[in-house]
């Protein structure tokens, strides 16, 4: 071919060249012009073209073609490399939409909690309503009010997280209440049952799920804070039977119906008699047949409904406390409370 067909391969060579070295969208504007612009090497080939020989001119024009694309070619993906190259500043590296997702990790309810709204549900079926405790208590509501005077040994039973020195407190709706009292944390639920008395007339039934305190060493069997359930039922004459048929519900709502039960007597200073709840079933792995010490109950004591302004002769009623720990530690066959709390997933995920 001719000289000026040669010059049309030299154009797209340098060309081709020149975009691949561009390296931003400045960079390729220049190069463009250089290329494509009023005074680029292409746009003149192009004018070039009337002076090429009228025989030469169908051979040329088309090879001209030719090499615009080509040269339009590699200006389009220069383009795109450097925006590309652009957005990968700003945006980071691009997203694989084909790629499989990551499962996101669900989360779930604690199994502590799960078997809290287990218990308080069976209680709710029968009537019992839900109170809740407060963490934060006074010495009356956590001792006094529940039949355990300052010099009562019941109160070596728990040792007690106090908060404060002696603080003012309000004494509106409380009877028989100290003027200046210490802050605590609540070392047991059965709190709900005096704040619960003082509130509310009889007939009641509450079911108070919450958080204690305790000064205890952490081990296998202990733990500082931990979960009790309470529960209290007061009217006219309410027995024994009633409290036994009560227990024995419960115990086979959560444990099925071949679950027995046996009171042994016991000691607590809110309630005469006092008794702990022992179970027994036949299916529970280890814990199969066995009699098991569940929970602290008895009929109220006559004090304690004198200390809320009920007239023992009038109402009776019984209560129950228990520990969800110690219920979960049986109920799912744990051997350890630190389980409990550790928020291992393996475990939280077998367990929910
Ligand atoms: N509050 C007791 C404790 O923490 C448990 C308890 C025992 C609660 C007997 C009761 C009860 O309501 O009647 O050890």
């Amino acid at each position: 071919m001719t000289a000026a067909s040669d010059d049309l391969d030299a154009i797209l060579l340098q060309a081709r060249e020149g975009f691949a070295k561009v390296s931003s969208r400045a960079e390729w504007e220049v190069f463009k012009a250089t290329v494509m612009g009023p005074k680029g090497s292409l746009t003149a080939a192009t004018k070039g073209l009337a002076e090429v020989p009228k025989a030469d001119k169908p051979a040329f024009g088309k090879k001209l073609n030719e090499i615009k694309k080509a040269v339009e070619a590699a200006c389009d993906e220069a383009l795109k490399r450097v925006e590309a190259m652009a957005a990968l500043k700003t945006l980071g590296n691009p997203i694989d939409p084909t790629l499989p997702v990551v499962e996101p990790l669900l989360g779930s309810r604690h199994p502590i909690s799960q078997l809290t709204d287990r218990v308080v549900d069976i209680f709710q079926r029968v009537g019992f309503v839900v109170r809740q405790p407060l963490e934060l208590e006074t010495e009356w509501f956590c001792f006094d009010a529940l039949n355990s005077p300052a010099d009562h040994p019941s109160r070596d039973m728990q040792d007690t997280y106090f908060l404060s020195a002696k603080t003012e407190v309000a004494t509106t709706s409380r009877r028989g209440a100290l003027p200046q009292e210490r802050l605590l944390l609540g070392t047991q639920t059965s709190t709900a049952q005096i704040r619960t008395m003082l509130r509310e007339k009889p007939p009641l039934r509450i079911i108070a799920p919450g958080r204690c305190f305790r000064r205890d060493n952490a081990d296998a069997t202990h733990s500082a804070n931990f979960h009790q359930i309470e529960g209290l039922m007061v009217a006219e004459k309410v027995s024994l039977k009633d409290f036994k048929a009560c227990l024995d519900y419960f115990i086979r709502s959560l444990f099925g119906p071949d679950a027995q039960t046996r009171l042994r007597p016991s000691y607590f200073p809110f309630t005469e008699p006092s008794f702990e709840l022992d179970f027994r079933t036949p299916d529970l792995g280890k814990l199969s047949n066995k009699w098991i010490e569940l929970m602290g109950c008895g009929m109220v004591h006559p004090k304690v409904f004198e200390n809320v302004g009920y007239n023992p002769e009038f109402v009776s009623g019984y209560a129950f406390g228990m520990g969800v720990e110690r219920l979960a530690m049986i109920y799912y066959g744990l051997d350890d409370i630190r389980d409990c709390y550790q928020n291992d997933l393996r475990l939280l995920k077998q367990l929910s």
